[in-house]
């Protein structure tokens, strides 16, 4: 694996070796010493043009703990800042001598252009509307740790801003590939003016499903992607689409209730929702760097080297 630019770069097999690749590193995660030296000597760059919490500290956690050494670019207080372009900046970076870069953009396709520009290896670690590749397989993973490792069959329902989202996308690939069966749940705003090549069946009414799936999968909304009103009001957004305290007891006895984070409580997700027993987010996040280790370890380390 050289890159990992789309959940389409990845075979079932692949997905499912990462699965038991991470079963290792989220052992290692729980040592006392969280740290083996797979990638000693190994450079991983984290390149963000775009704001993030979990994403950036859970890839250079992930760094770190194999022993990786990391370099972190932010816009502000770099020459980027100065009008500096992107193939310029990643230039300069590979010219200190680098393994792997993490690359969040605003626009679609930028890590595929980084790919193109330098030797080093690229993950996408989000991309404008496209893909959020290790959000997915950090969900697939997730799923798999609390169900068991078959997925096939299970009923996913991904609601909310399904048009603006690259999580949407990209879950949506991957847990197919594991044969799920997806439901995306939104106003006809809020999904892609064509569902040509989703893999899924879509409703427009929450309600309507609770009862009949396994997960759900709520989205941020992603305002500021959204250029116009796509719907009347947050609090109508809400009382349609929100997963409230109430709509949670409506789900299935052991369904699960996932958000990539970050939330916007009271909008798509109740707090109690948020922080009750259905509420796989904590998980989502702490899975993350057990995922993103296997995914560098996968790239980067040389045949042999002991996990
Ligand atoms: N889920 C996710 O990508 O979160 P961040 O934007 O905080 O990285």
């Amino acid at each position: 694996m050289r890159h990992l630019l789309a959940i389409d770069d990845l075979e079932r097999s692949d997905v499912e070796e990462l699965m038991e690749l991470t079963d290792s590193f989220l052992e290692v995660s729980g040592r006392e010493i969280a740290k083996v030296p797979a990638l000693r000597g190994r450079t991983v760059v984290s390149l963000f043009y775009e704001d993030s919490t979990r994403t950036r500290i859970s890839f250079e956690t992930a760094a770190k703990r194999l022993s990786a050494d990391t370099m972190t670019f932010g816009v502000s207080g770099s020459s980027a800042a100065k009008g500096e372009s992107l193939r310029d900046t990643v230039r300069t970076i590979e010219a200190m001598g680098i393994d792997a870069v993490v690359v969040r953009h605003a626009s679609a396709g930028a890590p595929q252009r980084v790919a193109g520009w330098i030797d080093a290896g690229v993950v996408n670690a989000g991309d404008g509307r496209h893909e959020h590749p290790t959000q997915a397989l950090l969900d697939c993973y997730t799923l798999r740790r609390r169900l068991g490792p078959s997925l096939e069959g299970l009923r996913v329902a991904i609601v909310g801003d399904v048009a603006n989202s690259r999580v949407a996308r990209s879950d949506v690939k991957a847990l197919r590939l594991l044969g799920a069966q997806i439901t995306l749940v939104a106003p006809p705003t809020l999904l892609p003016s064509s569902l040509r090549g989703w893999p899924a069946e879509v409703a427009h009414d929450l309600d309507s499903v609770l009862s009949d799936v396994d997960v759900v999968i709520l989205l941020r909304l992603q305002r500021e992607r959204q250029s116009e009103a796509l719907f009347p009001s947050l609090r109508e957004y809400s009382l349609r689409y929100g997963m409230t305290a109430d709509r949670a007891r409506r789900l299935g006895p052991d369904a699960l209730v996932m958000h990539p984070g970050p939330m916007n409580r009271g909008v798509e997700i109740d707090a109690e929702v948020a922080d009750g027993a259905r509420s796989t987010i904590t998980e989502q996040v702490g899975n993350g760097v057990a995922v993103r280790m296997a995914v560098l370890y996968r790239m980067l380390a040389s045949g042999g080297t002991d996990v």
